[in-house]
């Protein structure tokens, strides 16, 4: 067992460059956000969701996120976790209670600024989400191309991101080419690259061989450690062994925390 603040000392060492390039990454949106240090990341309130006029699905969450936290959001199936997740993505609004991001209520928030303060929060979707006319290398990049970047400002931390998470050969192939690891490595890699302040993954290693579990794992713990909020929903037992971290559990529409 490690503590989430420290590195593993395992295969999944980071090299000097990609060390580099998280440092660089996380530098960024902290010094964007040095004057909003002072409330959690997220904080919820009696927080309840349903769909249509289906049974409320989760109930009653009362929670923060801190800033630099490092948590797994676990329970079974159907339990609610994406749906958390997509709460914390804003791309869901609640039926009930309070949401508030980076000190903000959401409900007060224009539709419109919406899409500006969800860049500061990166999400690995379950379903990967990558687009399949584009290659690899351009789905990783696109975060930064929509914003108007010069290629020459990303390329190279784009290609040793991609290299690191074992994807150095495929940057040139497309999604429907790929497998669902490697799929799942894309969109990963794409999440960093938008320098979010809190990155939120949905089963990051549901397609993956036990080393690259621990690869991606040793990932997020250094992202953390360089200071981004990290809330990682999965099932996988083994991964959450791995690491001494607070667990959100999700059961019966209900949240329980252990720090
Ligand atoms: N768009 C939707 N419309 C209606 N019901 C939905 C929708 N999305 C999810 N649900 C329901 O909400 C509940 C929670 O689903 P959710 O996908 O959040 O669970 P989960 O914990 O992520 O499950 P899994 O571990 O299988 O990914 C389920 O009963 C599901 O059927
Ligand atoms: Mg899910």
């Amino acid at each position: 067992m490690v503590n989430a603040s420290q590195r593993l000392p395992s295969n999944g060492r980071l090299s000097g460059k990609i060390y580099r390039l998280l440092t660089v990454l996380v530098n960024k949106s902290r010094s964007e956000t040095k004057n909003r240090l002072s409330c959690p990341l997220i904080h919820f309130e009696n927080v309840g969701l349903r769909y249509g006029m289906g049974p409320e699905i989760l109930r009653d969450l009362t929670f923060d996120i801190p800033k630099k936290s490092f948590q797994f959001l676990t329970g079974p199936s159907g339990a609610g976790k994406t749906s958390l997740l997509r709460l914390l993505f804003m791309s869901l609004q609640p039926t009930r209670g309070l949401i508030r991001m980076f000190g903000r209520d959401i409900s007060e928030i224009p539709r419109s600024e919406l899409p500006l303060l969800r860049r500061r929060v990166g999400i690995v979707f379950q379903d990967f989400r990558l687009l399949d006319h584009l290659t690899t290398y351009e789905n990783v990049a696109l975060p930064l191309r929509v914003r108007g970047k010069e290629e020459s400002s990303y390329k190279t931390d784009v290609l040793e991101l991609l290299k690191w998470v074992g994807l150095g050969e495929r940057i040139n192939v497309l999604p429907p080419v790929l497998s669902g690891g490697e799929k799942q490595r894309a969109a990963i890699a794409r999440a960093l690259m938008d320098r979010p302040e809190v990155l939120l993954a949905d089963e990051p290693t549901g397609n993956v061989d036990p080393p690259m579990a621990r690869r991606l794992l040793n990932l997020f713990l250094e992202l953390n450690r360089l200071g981004t909020a990290v809330v990682i929903a999965t099932h996988d037992l083994a991964l959450m062994e791995q690491v001494e971290a607070r667990r959100m559990i999700l059961s019966g529409g209900h949240l329980d925390i252990y720090d």
